[in-house]
């Protein structure tokens, strides 16, 4: 695609700015990213200026194959020129082919799948699920935790800030410290129909769960008879260096929900998978209590279906375990350089970085999307840069991501010292 004019991009900031969302767009160009993304392959972004980026944002987990996986393409054409919605009256091989796959990829008896087209659905349809099958209505889940925006999803947000302006919503939630498991265990009770967490905070910003926390929520729950669903949407899918972020701790949950990279980063799916005895108390009287008229459509099934095959075939839950330390040990180097991060953690390529000082990591993204590389703060946790890159990333890739966020930090604290002089 040919390089575009000023104006050219102009015009689309400028018609953001009119029809879409005003403050996004301030926000965006004073973030350093005033300008239109057109292409994209691999790890790299082309933009409409011309300039290509190292994409290490990976669109918060959906580009785990990278940009266009040519396997993932040929499947979703191939489908796109037999029949890529579903009548919903008959039945398609493409959703019943990916709920095999995945029942076979999943831990334990998660055997059934509901299809939905996003994260924040996929979780609406665990939190009906676990209510109707408990026959009850609580919910516990984390401080910091990051499940979507739908009303039913937010509920469960431990982010008050987004929570308060929709109020009233369940409010039958508790929410307790992540990581702490005798909280856990005075909140989890006989009316607690489930308990919600991530197997690595994301948005919370970047916190992986500890060992042994999982299975001992996995014990508390099945003392108390509530569920335990582990909302693997970010994590899910080789991103932490297993096939789901759960295998760390070898925990089996009730119900699982899955989305971003479960589309191969070509088409957007939701998935809840849930065990025999869950599909029984919920869809055993009625199936249609629960429903989405496009999840699960054909088009998005066969990408995902590819994405799974990809993933498995290329062993990039492994790629993820080796090149994550491979970036930690170089973000590594770069604390010991500048002493700017408080800390370096993570598991896989879903790695975050926290600063001292917000306006650091703030000014350091700008910097680093300057210097051709694309990286984003955590929603719940702003002093939090995370690094999620697609998992085909190289080494050499990192090391360039790297040199770009080290230049911009070293940047971004001559700029803060400037400043603080005046
Ligand atoms: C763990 C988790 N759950 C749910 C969601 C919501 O997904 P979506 O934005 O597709 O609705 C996200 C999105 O970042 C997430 O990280």
């Amino acid at each position: 695609m040919a390089q575009q004019s000023a104006e050219a991009i102009e015009a689309v900031i400028d018609k953001y700015s009119r029809h879409v969302n005003p403050g996004l767009a301030k926000l965006l160009q004073f973030g350093g990213f005033g300008d239109v993304e057109v292409e994209a392959e691999g790890c790299v972004v082309t933009l409409a200026s011309g300039a290509k980026c190292l994409d290490f944002l990976g669109g918060y987990g959906v580009f785990s194959l990278g940009h266009r996986h040519p396997r993932v393409v040929e499947a979703v054409q191939k489908q796109l020129h037999r029949m890529p919605l579903s009548t919903r009256a008959y039945f398609n091989e493409p959703q019943a082919l990916l709920s095999q796959k995945l029942a076979e990829a999943a831990p334990g008896s998660l055997q059934y799948v509901f299809y939905s087209n996003s994260g924040a659905e996929a979780v609406e349809a665990a939190l009906k699920f676990a209510r109707m099958a408990t026959g009850r209505t609580g919910f516990v889940a984390a401080e910091g935790a990051y499940h979507g925006k739908t009303m039913g999803a937010l509920s469960v947000t431990g982010r008050e800030k987004y929570r308060k302006p929709f109020l009233p919503l369940i409010d039958d939630v508790q929410f307790v410290p992540y990581n702490q498991p005798e909280a856990l265990r005075r909140a989890v009770t006989e009316n607690t129909a489930a308990l919600l967490l991530e197997t690595v905070q994301g948005e919370g910003g970047i916190v992986p769960a500890t060992p042994g926390y999982l299975a001992e929520a996995r014990r508390i729950c099945d003392a108390a008879g509530a569920l335990l669903i582990a909302d693997e949407v970010q994590t899910g899918l080789g991103r932490t260096g297993r096939m789901f972020g759960v295998n760390h701790d070898g925990v089996t949950p009730d119900i699982l929900t899955l989305a971003k990279a479960l589309g191969g980063g070509v088409m957007p799916i939701g998935a809840t998978l849930y065990t025999p005895e869950i599909g029984l108390r919920v869809f055993g009287e009625n199936p249609y209590i629960h429903t989405s008229t496009f999840g699960g459509s054909p088009l998005a099934c066969a990408a995902a279906l590819a994405a799974l095959q990809v993933i498995e075939e290329e062993g990039l839950a492994h790629a993820a375990e080796e090149k994550g330390i491979w970036l930690k040990n170089r973000l590594q180097e770069v604390q010991e350089r500048t002493g700017a991060l408080r800390d370096v953690r993570g598991l896989g390529l879903m790695v975050g970085v926290e600063f001292e000082l917000q306006d650091v990591a703030e000014l350091a993204i700008n910097g680093m999307a300057r210097r051709g590389v694309i990286a984003g703060y955590t929603l719940n946790n702003p002093r939090v840069i995370r690094f999620e890159p697609p998992l085909i990333v190289s080494c050499s890739e990192i090391d360039t991501a790297v040199s770009a966020f080290a230049e911009a930090v070293e940047e971004a604290l001559g700029m803060l010292e400037g400043v603080e002089a005046l």
